[in-house]
C-alpha cells in the first residue's frame, strides 16, 4: 500500500506535547482501505481469549498478541513470545512472561493493519535501525456483575519508547475516557476514542497514559470495548 503521509499537525503535535490524537476520519483517509476490510478488521476481535494473568482476579480482559521486528519500515514478525513488563511499569501484573494467543495471520494481513503498522512506522521508526514491535488485541468486557477496566494498573508506561492506541469498536458501553499525565503524575488532558478509527499516538518517556472503568450503557446486553495496541521500542 502506498505510504501513509502523516499530517504535519501529527508530527508537531507528538514532538511538542509528547502525544497527537488521530480523530476517526483522519485515520481512514490515512489508511484508505475499503470498507469491507475494516469490518473484517473488526470481526477479528470477536475471536479473543481471557487474559488470565488478572492480578486483580479479574476475567473482564481479552487478548491475542504478537511480536514483530521493524527495520526500514518493513515488519517481520517473530516466533510467539510471552508479553513482559517489569513491575515498575505495571505494579499489577508486572514481572511474569504473560502468554498469550497468536494474532491471527488474517488480522496481520489485513490492509487496516497493514496500513496502520506504515501510519506507526513513519512515526515512531524515524531515528532507529531496528525496533521490537508488539501488537496487542484487547476486548474488555463489562456488565451484570463485573466492571470493565481497560488499563486495570491506572496511569501507566508501557516501558517502551512509543505507543499506539486505536478505537476499534464500543458497543454498549459508556465512559472509558482516556488520561494523559507527565511522569509525575499531573493530567495533561482527558478524551474520549469514541469512534472506530480514533486513536492516540504517545511518546512513552514523556508520557502516561490510562483509560477510566467501562459500564454499560444498558445492563441486559453485551457491552465491550474493543482496541488495538502497538509498542515499538529501540532494539
Ligand atoms: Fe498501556
Amino acid at each position: 500500500m502506498a505510504p501513509a503521509l502523516l499530517p504535519y499537525s501529527l508530527r508537531d503535535d507528538l514532538a511538542r506535547q509528547g502525544y497527537a490524537r488521530l480523530a476517526s476520519a483522519q485515520t481512514w483517509a490515512l489508511l484508505d482501505v475499503a470498507p469491507g476490510a475494516w469490518a473484517d478488521f473488526a470481526r477479528c476481535w470477536n475471536d479473543l481469549g481471557p487474559d488470565l494473568y488478572m492480578a486483580d482476579g479479574g476475567r473482564y480482559r481479552r487478548r491475542r498478541h504478537a511480536a514483530f521486528r521493524c527495520e526500514g519500515g518493513k515488519f517481520t514478525r517473530k516466533p510467539h513470545q510471552p508479553h513482559f513488563q517489569s513491575r515498575d511499569y505495571n505494579p499489577l501484573n508486572g514481572d511474569v512472561q504473560r502468554w498469550f494467543d497468536p494474532v491471527a495471520d488474517a488480522t496481520v494481513s489485513n490492509p487496516v493493519m497493514q496500513g496502520v503498522f506504515t501510519l506507526c512506522a513513519e512515526a515512531f521508526a524515524d531515528s532507529v535501525a531496528s525496533w521490537h514491535v508488539e501488537t496487542h488485541q484487547f476486548r474488555i468486557e463489562t456488565g451484570k456483575g463485573e466492571t470493565g477496566r481497560p488499563t486495570p494498573e491506572g496511569l501507566h508506561r508501557d516501558g517502551v519508547d512509543w505507543v499506539f492506541v486505536m478505537l476499534v469498536e464500543r458497543r454498549n458501553v459508556r465512559e472509558g475516557e482516556t488520561r494523559i499525565g507527565a511522569p509525575d503524575g499531573m493530567a495533561l488532558g482527558e478524551f474520549t476514542l469514541a469512534l472506530p478509527g480514533d486513536a492516540v499516538l504517545i511518546d512513552d518517556h514523556r508520557i502516561l497514559h490510562g483509560v477510566t472503568e467501562i459500564h454499560a450503557v444498558d445492563p441486559e446486553r453485551p457491552a465491550w470495548r474493543d482496541a488495538l495496541v502497538i509498542t515499538f521500542a529501540a532494539q
